[in-house]
């Protein structure tokens, strides 16, 4: 076995086909899926150009599908003119306007329920408030909001008048709220007084003020929601009230029609190394793999209602929750707090009292929940759930399959869906109705993109099972057209093997013998042990299989005779375990990896914490690991941290 690529060491046997109930009501069918992936292959920009015509209403309609001479700034549709906000709301009045667009509810239990019609008039309205505030057609705008309804109207509001938004996720602190406000030049911060999360307020507007006397000079206003009316500091003369901005505002605004490859928003993802970078999404490109991946992964009809629990501060946030639900003209809801107020069962909740039946969450969150016992979601009624989805890691099987038979009730398929904040939209995913589910396996990319696993001379792996870079042969309409400001980090980051010729989605991956796509980890985070190259996130899911683990983080420290050594951060079901439990765990732990992925994946060293350190959005910081592993100062930024007593336990030092 060559050991330049990528070893896989895990195994899964068990298939899901879709039911013949499924089948048979499903947006799309299989015999369309082979057609449209025939058009793909014999007239792949026809096939973009005719879904574009389709699914989106132009002002202008387009002539050119896909310009390359900027290459790899590839542009689409972009004689087309359109506005997204018209195609999200306007679109809707005559049939839906009376249909619930949004059903909120907050952490307190304030439920709101929003009509298409009500919201293109607040949206309409707060777009007008913008105007009056001095904000323009490409100007930025920085939205630093709970997840409440106002976030997606803030968003679509500057989707109506051609501003480029940027939002920034509530839980950051006001040192990254800076740092992106000033690498936008953002005009205006959209914020609220706070926002309800775990039973007390996120203090955001003090935040904002941090941020701002710490030095942000292209910022003139800000514009404060009310929402848990806690009494916050206003500025005058800079702040001003949210109520106050749309008082006497007209409910209409014309929509500003802006060129297809208009950027429709910036969002910031922090790279493994550097300053966070602004990815840069298109209008018309977005938009489009948004609507079709609703349709045709989530399988979202009228009679629906939609449940993704992502804040719109995450690219999942934006596509299917501020975008693309609304463009189909789906039912959402939208819940502001934690999932565990007042307790475990709130989601499920949730679920039963808006009957939910369609629900995307993150396995971080299923695994969360999982530990709190069958009993909670068995005492809710959670039979007009349909279709589950899930985002941002592999799930691990165990998971997987409590998912499926204890939220499912083993009759809704599970979505593994695989994208990036970069790729705007899912790209390799199930079709329900059509595709055969394997656990853990994302399974095949979507008609129209065309996904690979190469080695690193950019040839196609042929053997099953053999791991290497995950890439994108062709480029797609709702990729990101640049970094902001930075076109040489675009080009390095995305662009930087095979002559430029694919792009390089960072993530190492395998295709079975079936064809099915395994994503193993980041291609920055690949183990080297004894010259076995090992993904490790398939060690992760390992671990998380033990019925003592709730989560696993893996990473090397330099080893002699190794190469690399595996040192293993676990959270266990109940308390963290010290002294001769540790020990005892520890050994039971590595005789578990060796049973079930083999020797060369045991962890030389495993240590045990009450909580992982992880970014906002669910992302273990690995290069704290990995400071933490070689037993290194840590000089990360660890402000963010839910809990910074883990950093300690987990350097052994608590
Ligand atoms: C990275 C992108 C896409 C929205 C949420 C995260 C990992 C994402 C999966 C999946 C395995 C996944 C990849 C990817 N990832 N989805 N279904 N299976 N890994 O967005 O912060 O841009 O992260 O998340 O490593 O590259 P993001």
């Amino acid at each position: 076995m060559s050991n330049n690529n990528i070893q896989s060491i895990l195994q899964e046997t068990r298939i899901f086909e879709p039911s013949d109930e499924f089948i048979a009501q499903a947006n799309i069918k299989a015999t369309d899926v082979a057609l449209m992936k025939q058009k793909a292959e014999e007239d792949y920009t026809g096939f973009w150009g005719d879904l574009a015509k389709e699914h989106i209403d132009w002002q202008t309609p387009f002539t050119t599908i896909l310009d390359d001479s900027k290459a790899p700034h590839y542009q689409w549709f972009s004689d087309g003119r359109l506005n997204v906000s018209y195609n999200c709301l306007d679109r809707h009045i005559a049939d839906k306007g009376d249909k619930t667009a949004i059903i909120f509810e907050g952490e307190p239990g304030d439920i709101r329920k929003i009509s298409y019609k009500e919201l293109l008039a607040d949206v309409s309205q707060f777009a007008n408030a913008l105007k009056a505030q001095g904000v323009g057609k490409g100007d930025r705008v920085i939205i630093y909001l709970p997840m409440v309804a106002e976030g997606v109207v803030a968003m679509q509001a500057c989707a109506r008048i051609g501003a480029i938004h940027s939002v920034v996720f509530g839980g950051f602190s006001a040192e990254a709220l800076k740092d992106r406000a000033n690498d936008a030049e953002a005009k205006i911060i959209i914020t609220a007084d706070g926002g309800n999360r775990g039973g007390k307020p996120v203090e955001l507007k003090k935040a904002v003020d941090a941020a701002l006397d710490a030095g942000c000079p292209s910022v003139e206003k800000v514009i404060v929601l009310q929402r848990t009316n806690h009494g916050v500091d206003m500025q005058e003369g800079r702040d001003i009230w949210w109520h106050d901005a749309i008082n006497g505002q007209s409910t209409e605004c014309e929509p500003e029609w802006v060129d297809a490859e208009h950027p429709l928003f910036l969002l910031y993802t922090s790279g493994s190394t550097g300053k966070p970078k602004g990815i840069q999404h298109s209008s018309a490109g977005y938009l489009l793999q948004a609507i079709i991946t609703n349709k045709w992964v989530f399988d979202q009809k009228a009679s629906d209602t939609f449940w993704c629990t992502a804040d719109i501060g995450w690219i999942t946030g934006h596509t299917y929750v501020a975008y693309g639900p609304l463009a189909l003209g789906t039912t959402q809801l939208i819940y502001e707090g934690a999932p565990t107020v007042p307790d475990s069962g709130r989601f499920w909740k949730i679920c039963q009292d808006h009957q939910v039946s369609i629900f995307y969450t993150a396995p971080t969150a299923i695994r969360a929940l999982m530990r709190f016992g069958d009993d909670v979601p068995n005492s809710y009624d959670l039979s007009k759930l349909r279709l589950l989805g899930t985002v941002g890691e592999p799930i691990n099987p165990e998971a997987w399959m409590w998912y499926h038979n204890v939220i499912g009730q083993e009759k809704c398929p599970i979505m593994d869906t695989w994208w990036q904040t970069e790729t705007g939209g899912h790209m390799i995913a199930p079709l329900p109705g059509i595709t055969a589910l394997k656990p853990g396996s994302c399974t095949h990319a979507l008609p129209g993109i065309i996904a690979d696993v190469v080695d690193k001379e950019g040839n196609s792996i042929e053997n099953a099972n053999e791991g290497g870079f995950l890439v994108i042969k062709k480029p797609f309409p709702s990729m990101l057209r640049t970094i902001w400001n930075d076109d040489s980090r675009y080009a390095e980051t995305y662009w930087p093997m095979f002559d430029g010729k694919y792009y390089l989605a960072g993530d190492s991956a395998y295709i079975d013998e079936d064809g099915y796509f395994w994503i193993m980890g980041r291609i920055d985070d690949v183990l080297n042990v004894s010259g076995h190259r090992l993904g490790t996130m398939e060690v992760e899911s390992a671990l998380v299989a033990h019925p003592s683990v709730t989560e696993a983080a893996v990473v090397g420290k330099p080893h002699e005779v190794k190469g690399e050594a595996i040192v293993a951060f676990i959270t266990c079901k109940g308390d963290r375990p010290t002294g001769d439990k540790a020990d005892k765990m520890i050994e039971e732990l590595r005789a578990w990896v060796a049973k079930e992925i083999g020797p060369i994946a045991k962890p030389d060293d495993i240590r045990f914490a009450d909580g992982l350190p992880k970014t906002r959005s669910g992302k273990i910081m690995r290069r704290l690991l990995r400071a933490i592993a070689k037993g290194e100062e840590i000089t990360q930024d660890t402000s963010t941290l839910e809990n910074e007593a883990v950093v300690e336990q987990l350097q052994g030092k608590a």
